[in-house]
């Protein structure tokens, strides 16, 4: 088994650089369950500025993040509206039936955007013997969709929908970074209609951990009452927000190259094997690639031979793949990562002829 030269795993994979750590080591702390970190502080000042909200706070997940953000939107037998295919749904380990005690209800959507109908639709009437709606939840960028963006007009849509029928909106904004740096739209733009946000500096902005929860002052005191009953209360966490800091100042101007090295490798692989893309609507938006593998291969076959000869990449839904780039990879290395690839799809091919 050879080492790994190439993890396209995910953008979580990415490692804080020396002057990340420097800054970590130099960061002034205190005790954060008594708001007194100074550095804690000054990046949720930071956060909320960046969204023109109120206020902020550091919360250790992006999971925990989001379960705050519904815990403090409902109430136990409420539902939810997620998308079909949103992180909350899929990834969060059914969290928000255990820490809230409501119910999902997921809307299927064509690149992770919600149609105005469809939540029309989902919304329950008044009568007592239904759930009664308490949320919406959007996520941008879309993970399982291949790094889509949500378009602002679709916020907006919703927002103004949603609000009219008196509902919240959340935003995960895990990968919120990747939709600015690509658009030029601005975080506080994108996110003035929408109530709260979960947004994680430990994605392609290369922080070791920490996220954002983001709201009104009175949500976010009582966001932190959750992050505490939670067990998320840190204490001298300014060393790890000194990572998130060091990553908003230094790291978000290059998140744009990410997606130049995703339409590069996809550019580079489906010019040379019959994988074909599948990120929903058929474009790389951002920084992650669903690779169809189709018939001529078996994806667990491909992942396993790229894996042996360097690269590290994941599964995905059927027959897909998953390659996740960050700032842990150059472009030249991409093309090497791309080799790789085709390499192994083509021996893969030949085993199974
Ligand atoms: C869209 C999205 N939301 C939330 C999370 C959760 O973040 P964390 O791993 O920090 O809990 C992830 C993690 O990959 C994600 O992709």
């Amino acid at each position: 088994m050879n080492s790994i030269k190439f993890d396209l795993r995910s953008d979580t994979v990415t490692k804080p650089t020396i002057e990340m750590r420097k800054a970590m080591a130099e960061a002034e702390v205190g005790d954060d369950v008594y708001a007194e970190d100074p550095t804690v502080n000054r990046l949720q000042s930071m956060i909320a500025e960046l969204f023109g909200k109120e206020s902020a706070l550091f919360i250790p997940t992006g999971v925990l993040s989001n379960q705050i953000a519904i815990a403090i939107h409902t109430k136990r037998s409420d539902e939810i509206i997620v998308e079909g295919e949103s992180h909350i749904f899929h990834y969060e380990t059914a969290a928000p039936s255990i820490i809230s005690g409501v119910q999902m209800y997921c809307i299927p959507s064509e690149k992770g955007e919600l149609t105005i109908s469809s939540i029309d639709e989902a919304i329950r009437p008044g009568d007592y013997y239904f759930p009664r709606t308490s949320l919406i939840c959007i996520e941008q960028t879309h993970n399982r969709h291949g790094g889509t963006i949500l378009s602002l007009s679709s916020i907006e849509e919703i927002s103004a929908f949603a609000h009219n029928k008196g509902i919240p909106l959340h935003c995960d904004g895990a990968r919120i970074w990747n939709a600015c740096a690509e658009t030029g739209i601005s975080a506080e733009e994108y996110t003035r209609n929408i109530d709260t946000l979960s947004v994680c500096l430990s994605k392609g902005l290369g922080a070791p951990a920490g996220s954002v929860f983001i709201g009104s002052k009175d949500q976010v005191e009582f966001a932190r009452h959750w992050r505490k009953l939670l067990g998320g209360g840190m204490r001298q966490s300014g060393i790890l927000a000194a990572a998130g800091i060091h990553a908003l100042e230094n790291h978000r101007d290059t998140l744009q190259e990410d997606h130049e090295k995703a339409r590069m490798f996809a550019d580079l692989i489906f010019n040379q094997t019959s994988c074909t893309l599948a990120n929903s609507g058929g474009k790389v938006e951002t920084n992650i690639l669903i690779i169809d593998c189709g018939t001529a291969s078996d994806p667990q076959s491909l992942r396993n031979e790229c894996s042996k000869r360097g690269l590290e990449i994941s599964s995905g839904r059927g027959q897909c793949l998953r390659a996740v780039f960050h700032r842990d990879i150059t472009l030249q290395e991409v093309k090497a990562a791309a080799l790789i690839f085709i390499q192994s799809f083509e021996s893969i091919v030949k085993e199974l002829q």
